[in-house]
């Protein structure tokens, strides 16, 4: 019997924590749309979409393929470090960067591409991209995401460095 007595207050307390939660939903929401739609007056924070100052590298369409194939991967190699590093296992972790990310992958992606294609500066932000990576791949062993994250920092900065500098051009 005492389930049947206790029930109405039961359902209090679950009114209760409905009220809650639909409060904590509307906050969550109305945080999240300020944050997409920017007042009136305010500049959006977006700045490809904004001020595209990026220089364009004038790639032929299949060159311009072969460099989304490479980024795409990138894209891939930092899931799987992160992955690695979830699950522990280092080795696997400074295995990926050093392979796909280091001087490695550099002396590879200048074999099939062309790099007379690509502006000095482009070159050398592929270049701190490579260092950033390797300087990671030296850290990993030591276990410590102290050390490891400021250096994983380092190469994401390096990618997005060089997302500000440069796009395709539109012919590839
Ligand atoms: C040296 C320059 C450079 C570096 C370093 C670089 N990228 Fe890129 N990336 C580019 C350029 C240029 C584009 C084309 C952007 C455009 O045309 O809008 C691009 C595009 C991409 C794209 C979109 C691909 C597509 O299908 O359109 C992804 C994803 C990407 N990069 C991931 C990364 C990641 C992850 C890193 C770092 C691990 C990285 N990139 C480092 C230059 C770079």
């Amino acid at each position: 019997m005492s389930w049947i007595e206790s029930l109405p207050l039961y359902r209090g307390k679950q009114v209760f924590l409905g009220a809650v939660a639909l409060g904590v939903i509307c906050v969550v929401l109305s945080v999240g749309c300020t944050d997409v739609r920017p007042r009136q007056g305010e500049q959006p924070s977006n700045s490809y979409m904004t001020s595209d100052t990026r220089h364009p590298i004038p790639l032929s369409s299949p060159e311009g393929k072969q460099h989304r194939v490479v980024m795409l991967q990138h894209l891939e190699t930092i899931q799987g470090i992160v992955s690695a590093l979830g699950e522990e296992d280092y080795e696997l972790a400074k295995g990926l960067t050093e392979a796909h990310l280091g001087f490695f992958r550099h002396r590879q992606a200048m074999a099939s591409q062309q790099p007379e294609n690509f502006p000095p500066a482009y070159h050398d932000l592929a270049m701190a991209h490579h260092q950033a990576a390797e300087d990671l791949a030296q850290v990993i062993p030591t276990k410590d995401l102290k050390q490891i994250l400021p250096k994983f920092d380092g190469v994401l900065k390096a990618c997005v460095a060089c997302h500000l500098e440069f796009k395709l051009d539109d012919r590839s």
